[in-house]
Parts: C-alpha cells; structure tokens; sequence
C-alpha cells in the first residue's frame, strides 16, 4: 500500500474524520466522512453552498483528524477543487447514500482533492510515522 492508499483506508475504517478550516484567525471544524481515491489523487466531497467550501476556497489550507483502534491520524494539506464528471460519479458510486443529496450536474456537488499532504499516524504507544504525497 502506498502512502494515499494508507491515509484512505485509514479515513475508510475510522468512517468519520473532522474536517479543519480557517476563516480570517478562526479555526472552523465539523465532521466529514466522504474520502475517496480516483486516478491518483485523494478526494473528499462537499457542497459548495456549504461555508465549509467558500473556507477553501478562500484558503484552501485544511487539517483532518480521524481516530480509529488508538491510533488517530492528521493530514494536513491543500485541497484543489476538480469538476471532473468522472470523480463526482466515482464518489457517488462509492457512497450511494450521497445520491439522496447530490448529483454531478446539481451544480452544488464539490470535489476537492489533496494537492499536497503530510499524514501522520500517532499513538501513545510508537513514535508518530510520516508519509507525505
Ligand atoms: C458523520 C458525518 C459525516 C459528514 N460528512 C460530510 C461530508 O463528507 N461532506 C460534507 O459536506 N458534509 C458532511 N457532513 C455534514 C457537515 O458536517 C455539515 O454540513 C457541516 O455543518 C459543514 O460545515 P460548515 O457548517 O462549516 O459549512 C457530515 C456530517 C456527519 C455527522
């Protein structure tokens, strides 16, 4: 497993990870669970009436945090949005239950995938491990 596919599956398992921004010197948060890798890239969704999204896309700087069986894991990083019909139909197709909410053409349906990112496993119990992609 290379270090995305890592980060997903641990985002997968933990099923709920919390979703860091920043508005002016307020940090924001709220819990996120879509994750998903398509073509190389690590993509979460959200809607872009969200303030969540006007965030990024003001500063697209975000920290995540999920916790899962005492190891809890931060990724910190810059998102990118990507209009790519392809992603929006794979993260609907992995997450069907989106399909109550969001459609690829709904206008509002946004993916945004990690540019850069810095992942850190930690635990009380070994030293905190690195990956970056
Ligand atoms: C378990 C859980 C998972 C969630 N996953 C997402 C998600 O992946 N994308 C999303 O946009 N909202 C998701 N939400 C809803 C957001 O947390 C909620 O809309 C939040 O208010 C958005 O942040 P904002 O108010 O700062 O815009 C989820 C909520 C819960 C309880």
């Amino acid at each position: 497993m290379n270090a995305m596919e890592r980060v997903c599956a641990f985002l997968d398992e933990a099923q709920t990870y919390y979703l860091a921004t920043v508005e002016g010197d307020q940090p924001r948060v709220r819990p996120f669970g879509t994750i998903l890798l398509y073509k190389g890239r690590l993509y979460i969704e959200t809607g872009k009436v969200k303030n969540v999204s006007k965030q990024i896309a003001a500063n697209p700087k975000v920290e995540i945090c999920a916790f899962k069986d005492g190891t809890w894991l931060r990724v910190a990083g810059e998102l990118a949005d990507d209009e790519d019909r392809g992603a929006k139909v794979a993260m609907l197709e992995k997450m069907p239950d989106l399909k109550a909410i969001y459609s690829p053409d709904d206008g509002n349906m946004q993916m945004l995938y990690f540019k850069s990112a810095v992942a850190t496993f930690s635990s009380f119990t070994a030293a905190p491990e690195t990956v970056t992609f």
